[in-house]
């Protein structure tokens, strides 16, 4: 007996579209297929996500994606078991595009619908690459999001710190721009930090000094506009050196403090594995930080294969599979919500950011 979902993702600017099988007594699921329609073209001219175009561009071409992914999956809507689709939290137009499309497939097919919060699509990407069993600690690092979830069931998460501002991603992408390099940021910054100084530019290691796990990184973005125009002042223009010593810099802050609140969050809650998801994962410098964080105390490190962290339907799937095993459905009713934080009883966070609601 197995479970076969499709999986909708249209919470930011990628439009995604998976199948995802498992086997109902267990062990590693599958993904049959996992198709991917990205925008960075589309918002490249506005420097950063135009919230309407992206809404409209999910319109036009989700149903492409899930048409692909069934393809690709060699399964037709009956060989389906439910479909899953992203309700929130995220950027409104593009959610509202992907829940009209899911209810519209569950109404023609008859085929249960299920509602998946984005965030917990992320933190439950272990169990579909690895099904590890609960609980873990994950560290979401992304351009819209910044939070340490304890995850102890498929619907109990419990936020232990996040950003109160930027998101790490963002603070990278902002930087680049600052410094004159291509979006995404994250990837660029990256380059030129392999060539810097990390010790060269003294910058903030932003709210180390208050005790928990929360984070700040707009500080440290400021920081590093003060450091160029120093930097720009005292040589009349930035030097390819003064660049990548700045990046190294601002990469190495960001790490240092990803890991001594990683440290503080394992010590809040000692389970025996700590994971990460988020593009920033794709940091060399930060994986690296988490990995010897998670050594010194003890606990197994997991980072997902890269194209699981971003944004895809596979994780979207794999949620809605984990909430139907536990009888939960939803309506023609399903809302979508540009907010909606997995962990109902914490404070919300500030800020909402250029992709989003942060929580
Ligand atoms: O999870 P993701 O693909 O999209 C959402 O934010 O939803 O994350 C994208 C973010 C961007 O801000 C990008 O600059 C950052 O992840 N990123 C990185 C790296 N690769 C991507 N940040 C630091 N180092 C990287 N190598
Ligand atoms: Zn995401």
């Amino acid at each position: 007996m197995t479970l076969t979902f499709l999986g909708i993702e249209s919470s930011c600017d990628d439009s995604a579209a998976a199948v995802v099988r498992t086997a109902v007594a267990g062990g590693v699921p599958r993904i049959l297929s996992s198709v991917v329609a990205g925008q960075t073209g589309l918002h490249a001219a506005f420097g950063g996500i135009v919230p309407e175009i992206a809404a409209r561009a999910h319109a036009e071409t989700l149903d492409h994606c899930v048409e692909a992914a069934l393809t690709d999956a060699d399964v037709g809507l009956r060989d389906l078991d439910g479909i899953a689709v992203t309700a929130g939290p995220g950027l409104i137009g593009g959610v509202m595009a992907g829940v009209m499309l899911a209810k519209g497939l569950a109404a023609g097919t008859g085929l249960p619908l299920v509602g998946v919060n984005h965030l917990a699509g992320h933190a439950l990407t272990p169990r579909l690459t690895d099904a590890v069993a609960f609980p873990y600690l994950m560290l979401l690092v992304s351009g819209g999001h910044c939070q340490f979830l304890l995850v102890q069931g498929p619907d109990a998460f419990t936020r232990l710190g996040g950003t109160i501002d930027d998101a790490p991603g963002e603070a990278f992408d902002k930087v680049a721009k600052l410094l004159g390099l291509g979006q995404p940021g994250g990837p660029a910054v990256e380059a030129e930090a392999a060539h810097g100084d990390p010790t060269r530019v003294p910058l903030p290691r932003p709210l180390l000094d208050r005790a928990g796990c929360d984070l700040s990184f707009s500080g440290l973005k400021t920081a590093v506009l003060r450091a160029r125009d120093t930097a720009v002042v005292r040589a009349g223009g930035l030097t390819r050196a003064d660049r990548a010593d700045i990046c190294a810099s601002f990469q190495a802050a960001v790490a240092e403090v990803l890991a001594e609140k990683t440290r503080r969050a394992l010590e809040a809650a000692p389970v025996p594995l700590l994971t990460v998801a988020g593009g920033v994962a794709a940091n060399a410098t930060i994986r690296a930080a988490l990995a010897a964080q998670a050594d010194t105390a003890g606990v197994r490190f997991l980072a997902p294969p890269l194209a699981l962290c971003t944004d895809n339907g596979a994780i979207i799937a794999w949620a809605g599979i984990e909430r139907f095993r536990l009888g939960q459905r939803d309506g023609m009713d399903l809302a979508a919500r540009p907010r909606w934080p997995l962990d109902q009883g914490a404070a919300p966070m500030l800020g909402t950011g250029k992709r989003g609601a942060k929580a």
